[in-house]
Parts: C-alpha cells; sequence; structure tokens
C-alpha cells in the first residue's frame, strides 16, 4: 500500500487547467486499489498571500467541492483543511525548523522570485517549505503528485526529513515527488498559460450563462465567416480537443476546412460539451456550495480520519526528542 499525498492552495475557484492538469490526474491515483490517498486544502499556506479570511474560506469551500465533484471519495480517503490539523502541522514545522539550514531556504524559488522587493515577503513565504515539509511527512506518505513548479519544494521536504532522521533518529518515511511531464499545459482564453492569476481561466462550474461569456472571450483571428479555417492554430478548437471524443474533434475539424462555419459556431459547442460532459460535477459542485453542512460532514470526518495518523507520528517524534 503506498501513501500517495498531496496539498491544494485554497487561493481560488480551481478551474479546466488544474482539473485536467492536477484534480482528474489525482483522483485516478486515488481510484487504484493498492494506494491510500491525502488529499487537503493548504488554507495555512494560503494565507501568505489571501489576506481576506471571507475569501480564502469561500475558496476553500470551492476548493472542497471541485475535488468531490470530480469523484475524490473521501471516505475512502483522506479528505482535510490543513488550518483544522493546524496544531500537529505547525508543531512539526517547529522541529523540522530547527534542521534546515537558512541557505536552502534563501534559495527557493518561490522566495527568490519576490526577493528584489525583500519588504513585500512575509516570514510565511519565507518559512513555506518547511510547512510543505511538516505537511508530507506528518502523515509518512510514500508519493506525493504535484506540478512541475513545485520540484524545487519537494527536493527541499525530503532533504528536511533526512535531516531530521540523521540529527534525531530514523522517524519519517522520505517522500518522493510522482510529476508528470506528460501533462500538457492548458490554455486560457488568451494563449497563455490558463491561471488565475492571468484571468483568463474558463471555470466550468459557473451558472451557463456565465460560462458562456467566459467562452465568447477566447481569442480567435478575424478569417470571416464564410472562409475555411485552420483548426490547428485556433485556440477554440484546441480547448475544445482537451475534452472532445475523437469523433467530435474530426467532425469540428472538417467544419474548419470546409467554411460556412464560425468561431461562434465552434464557441456554442464547446459550450455544449462542457454542459454534457461535465453535467455531473457541475450538480454535485452546486450540491455542496449550496450545502454547506454537507461539506462540513464530509471534511470533519476526513479531519477525524487525518488526526490519528497525526496523533502517531507526533507522539513518535516527541518520544525521540524526549519531549514525551
Ligand atoms: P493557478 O496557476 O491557476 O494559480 P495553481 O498554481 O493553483 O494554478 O495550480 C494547481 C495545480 O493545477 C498545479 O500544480 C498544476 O498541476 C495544475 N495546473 C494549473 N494550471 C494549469 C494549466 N494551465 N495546465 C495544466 N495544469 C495546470
Ligand atoms: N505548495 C503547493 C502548491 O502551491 C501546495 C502544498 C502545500 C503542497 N503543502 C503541500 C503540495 C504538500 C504537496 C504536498 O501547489
Amino acid at each position: 500500500m503506498s501513501r500517495i499525498l498531496t496539498g491544494i492552495q485554497a487561493s481560488g475557484r480551481p478551474h479546466l487547467g488544474n482539473i485536467l492538469g492536477a484534480i482528474e490526474p489525482a483522483v485516478a491515483l486515488s481510484q487504484k486499489s493498492e494506494n491510500e490517498s491525502f488529499l487537503f486544502i493548504a488554507d495555512l499556506h494560503s494565507l501568505t498571500s489571501v489576506k481576506d479570511p471571507s475569501v480564502l474560506h469561500e475558496n476553500t469551500r470551492a476548493v472542497a467541492s471541485a475535488w468531490l465533484a470530480c469523484g475524490f471519495d473521501a471516505e475512502k480517503n483522506f479528505f482535510y483543511r490543513q488550518s483544522k490539523l493546524a496544531g500537529y502541522h505547525t508543531e512539526l514545522m517547529w522541529y523540522l525548523s530547527c534542521v534546515t539550514p537558512y541557505p536552502m531556504l534563501a534559495n527557493a524559488h518561490s522566495f527568490k522570485e519576490k526577493s528584489d522587493k525583500l519588504a513585500d515577503v512575509n516570514a510565511g513565504l519565507f518559512t513555506y517549505p518547511i510547512l510543505q515539509a511538516a505537511d508530507i511527512v506528518l502523515y509518512q506518505a510514500n508519493f506525493v503528485p504535484v506540478g512541475k513548479d513545485q520540484k524545487q519544494h519537494l527536493e527541499m521536504s525530503k532533504d528536511i526529513a533526512a535531516a531530521f532522521n540523521r540529527i534525531f533518529g530514523e522517524v519519517f518515511v522520505l517522500p518522493e515527488p510522482l510529476i508528470n511531464e506528460s501533462v500538457m499545459t492548458i490554455p486560457g482564453i488568451d494563449g497563455q498559460k490558463m491561471s488565475k492569476s492571468y484571468n483568463n481561466y474558463i471555470d466550468i462550474f459557473l451558472p451557463e450563462k456565465e460560462l458562456y461569456k467566459q467562452i465568447k472571450r477566447i481569442v480567435t483571428d478575424a478569417t470571416p465567416l464564410e472562409e475555411p479555417k485552420n483548426p490547428d492554430t485556433c485556440l477554440v478548437f484546441k480547448l475544445y480537443a482537451l475534452i472532445a471524443s475523437n469523433e467530435q474533434i474530426e467532425a469540428m475539424r472538417n467544419n474548419y476546412i470546409a467554411g460556412g462555419y464560425g468561431y461562434g459556431h465552434a464557441k456554442k459547442e464547446f459550450l455544449d460539451l462542457i454542459l454534457s460532459k461535465y453535467q455531473k460535477q457541475r450538480e454535485v459542485f452546486d450540491f455542496y456550495m449550496n450545502n454547506p453542512k454537507e461539506l462540513e460532514k464530509m471534511l470533519s470526518r476526513g479531519e477525524a480520519k487525518a488526526k490519528e495518523i497525526a496523533e502517531k507520528t507526533i507522539a513518535e517524534v516527541r518520544k525521540t526528542l524526549k519531549f514525551d
């Protein structure tokens, strides 16, 4: 049995890029019977950037609802908010801080990027990788699926855990990252990487009208409706092809090449495909967003389960440090 663990920041509502690039692959991993999955919302980490508690709360609800909507089985696995187990995460973070060399943190890309404006860097951002290491080793995770951008953080987690083991005694499993290099970068409606930060995302959970508005904003060239079009250079076609079946892709390709088919038609087909393909997910998402008590039930159950594991690890660490 392998323990797979990953954390998701509560920095906004999940978009199509998150769903195809992170959520669906992680749900598929969690469905394998040989795996035990830990999935948590890294709301403590999000505090390094989000300063409005109401926004953080709403994002947390949306992220949790999206994972449940995309089929994460919270009863078989572990599903929790980091903040609800903050005592364990931050206690372990302190112990790990005491074996983390300062230059390792100063070298982190996430910190270095901002080091020309040090006045804007809070201490939480600087020690972010230690909390991440604590998140992982607290549950003795074997594998951590993350995007390429998290590679360095994962190397640091492993080094920090190894330092603790070397200095105080073998307590922690050393985690390995699972980075799927083949996951493509999903483009946003402007052709750049789809990201919350660029405001170029497609939120498949929006009500139909608003979703259509976002889709209508997908950038296209000015080829008139009657003329043939090149599907391979068109962003609408590219996005459609990410979620369509082979037959649907072929049919749209033929329409492009034949002419008499406008970008407006393609956008409408893209909307219809999202609505039909993600119908179930949209319903489940709305259910949890509209029934906060049900969402709370799922999370608090997960938190009780996670607590047992966290407690066990902390007890072992305290024993090693002769604090028990
Ligand atoms: P954002 O860029 O919107 O802030 P995050 O950094 O919160 O997204 O991304 C969470 C995870 O979702 C990432 O680790 C990555 O695996 C995945 N992801 C985000 N954007 C994309 C994208 N455009 N294409 C593919 N995967 C993505
Ligand atoms: N830093 C990760 C991100 O921005 C989120 C995260 C926090 C995480 N703790 C983690 C990811 C532990 C994996 C394991 O995406």
